[in-house]
């Protein structure tokens, strides 16, 4: 059976509209620009992929957790480098009025080159800050100005002390987080790609000077294997090195892992090897000491920081994009989200043949047992090959259907997402049965 593969983007911001996985945010007013809400389904997705990092990293003994807050002390963004360093190059296009960055256009005879209506009659470049200000307080005033995170980084870095002590962990271990980021981009854009407002899991590891390229290596692995682990096609994933003036003023290292989106190859996730760059300079503006003490070595340090950053709507978007195909022809066709169980959205789906009461009930009860614990739909309107290709749009590993024999015999049919092969199975071993399926997937 011929298999395609997602043929562009537009194709699945379609579907995920269509089947309540990311609207338009404030979408009755026309929308605003880059702004996205996560529907019923894309909430849970979005909430299973945070769940599987947030496990991969703090089930580890060297790892635990945090949720630092988004609004923090002002001078954090003096020392991480943010106020002075944290820019983009802007230019302007005098011609057609776009704004642009300079190091996403080309060049045209050594002149800047709009990438909208292709002129080279553009401003020079300037800095453009891309953090969001704010005040707090009620008054808008000089010295209550306050910034959105640009990162989550900072809130971990500032924490290191607090953690490492309350939490009695010894070097090497990281500190890992999930949560919100703001970021003026000049051009934010594809979808959930690139956004103003987005989610990030970072994991910042601490170790001693001298382990910090063994331990980057490391890194690099661990997170390879993640990727592979959740269901990404590996040969959509590779390594770009930063070299030069690629490098974050922050980085001694950095690899960005890549994806092959369906606008080319993009950062997915950055893995930089951050040196004792953060904790000294909060060392130097705070006053505060960060060193490390080694009991074993009894030496006294600053440790190296090893970063792994992944925005998680951007991971989001890679895994749908990665997931989705096409199959069969004409009135055959079927969309399938093929992903992994323990990120889709419905698990397994309740389908009563028909309306009637008796199968009604005994759907419901069904139903009601694996709702306790365990993330699944119950649809009994339209025809069944209608419901199962519903399904199969949203990636639902397993259907079950309850039909007139099953009040006879207690058995019923439990429909395989991918192979779309079809297993009787009786009422008291479908817990059993679902449970090592969904392993399988
Ligand atoms: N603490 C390091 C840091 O923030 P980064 O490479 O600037 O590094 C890490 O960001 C990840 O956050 C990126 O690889 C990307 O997945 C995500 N990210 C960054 N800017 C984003 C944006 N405007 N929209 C969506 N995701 C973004």
């Amino acid at each position: 059976m011929s298999h395609q593969p997602l043929k562009d983007l537009a194709t699945l911001v379609s579907l995920a509209k269509r089947r309540g996985f990311v609207f338009q945010s404030s979408e009755i007013y026309g929308g605003l620009n880059s702004c996205w809400d996560y529907g019923p389904l894309g909430a849970q997705f979005k909430l299973n992929l945070k769940l599987s990092w947030w496990r991969e990293m703090t089930r580890r003994q060297d790892i635990v957790g945090l949720d630092a807050s988004i609004l923090m002390h002002p001078t954090v963004w003096k020392a991480s480098g943010h106020v002075d360093g944290f820019s983009d190059p802007l230019v302007d296009c005098k011609s057609c009025k776009n704004r642009f960055r300079e190091d996403h256009a080309v060049k045209k005879e050594g002149k800047t080159q709009c990438p909208r209506c292709g002129g080279v009659d553009t401003t020079e470049a300037r800095d453009f800050n891309l953090m969001f200000k704010t005040h707090m307080g009620p008054v808008a005033e000089a010295g209550n100005e306050v910034f959105l995170r640009p990162e989550t980084a900072q809130g971990i870095f500032v924490n290191f002390e607090n953690v490492a002590s309350s939490m009695r962990k010894k070097i090497p271990f990281g500190i890992a987080q999930i949560g919100k980021s703001f970021r003026n981009e000049i051009t934010p854009g594809n979808f959930i790609f690139r956004t103003r407002e987005f989610e990030q899991m970072e994991m910042q590891f601490f170790v001693k000077p001298g382990t910090d390229e063994e331990w980057f290596n490391t890194w690099k692995e661990i997170r390879t294997n993640y990727y592979k682990k959740i269901g990404l096609n590996p040969e959509k994933l590779r390594f770009h090195e930063h070299v030069g003036s690629e490098l974050a003023h922050y980085a001694k290292a950095a690899f960005d892992v890549e994806y092959e989106f369906p606008f080319g190859w993009s950062e997915l996730e950055g893995i930089h090897n951050r040196s004792d760059f953060d904790l000294s300079q909060h060392q130097k503006f705070s006053g505060k000491k960060l060193e490390y003490f080694d009991e074993a070595s009894k030496e006294k340090f600053l440790p190296y920081v090893i970063e792994t950053a992944v925005g998680c709507d951007r991971l989001a978007l890679a895994l749908l994009c990665d997931a989705y195909r096409e199959e069969g022809e004409d009135k055959d066709k079927r969309v399938v989200l093929g992903l992994k169980p323990a990120l889709a959205p419905i698990k397994v789906a309740f389908l009563p043949l028909s309306k009637k009461d008796e199968l009604q009930s005994l759907s419901k009860k069904v139903y009601d047992d694996f709702a306790l614990d365990m993330d699944v739909d119950y649809d009994e309107s339209g025809s069944i090959g209608k419901r199962y290709r519903r399904q199969d749009e949203v990636g639902t590993p397993l259907c079950v259907t309850i039909d007139f024999d099953t009040l006879e015999d207690q058995k019923v049919t439990v429909r395989h997402r991918d192979q779309m092969t079809q297993d009787r199975v009786s009422l008291d071993q479908l817990r059993t049965y679902i449970d090592n399926k969904l392993r399988e997937f």
